[in-house]
């Protein structure tokens, strides 16, 4: 499997997202905290567009101490991309929908080295849902 430098790693915001095609294959790299993460940009419901939608954090029901709802709070640790045709949400350091186990962006090898930033790309066949 090819291994692809995209760039300068001091280049990404952190957070931040970047959607890079190579050849056939768009890749979503995500910064979160320094580290990096890529999915093929498809997502496993309908194959849309998932790393280019809206990067959010978790939204959480808060309990108060009676046991009801406190009203919904967003988490100050989990940022999620959602996707823009359905809204399906994937945690961005997993790739997992937040809810539904069985859907999970498809992870792309990435890694730094010299200052740079290197994804190893699918082989052909491997690539989509
Ligand atoms: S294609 Fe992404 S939520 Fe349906």
């Amino acid at each position: 499997m090819p291994e692809v430098n995209i760039g300068k790693a001091s280049s990404f915001q952190d957070p931040g997202r970047r959607v890079v095609e190579i050849g056939s294959v768009q890749i979503g790299v995500f910064q979160l905290d320094g580290k990096f993460y890529a999915y093929e940009n498809r997502c496993p419901h309908l194959g849309g567009p998932a790393c280019q939608g809206k990067i959010l954090p978790r939204v959480l029901e808060a309990v108060a101490e009676d046991k009801k709802s406190a009203g919904r709070v967003f988490s100050r640790d989990q940022l999620n991309i959602i996707c823009p045709w359905h809204g399906f949400e994937f945690d961005i350091r997993t790739g997992k929908h937040v809810a539904i186990s069985k859907y999970r962006l498809r992870p792309v090898p990435i890694r730094t080295g010299g200052g740079d930033v290197y994804v190893t790309l699918p082989r052909k066949g491997e690539s989509g849902p």
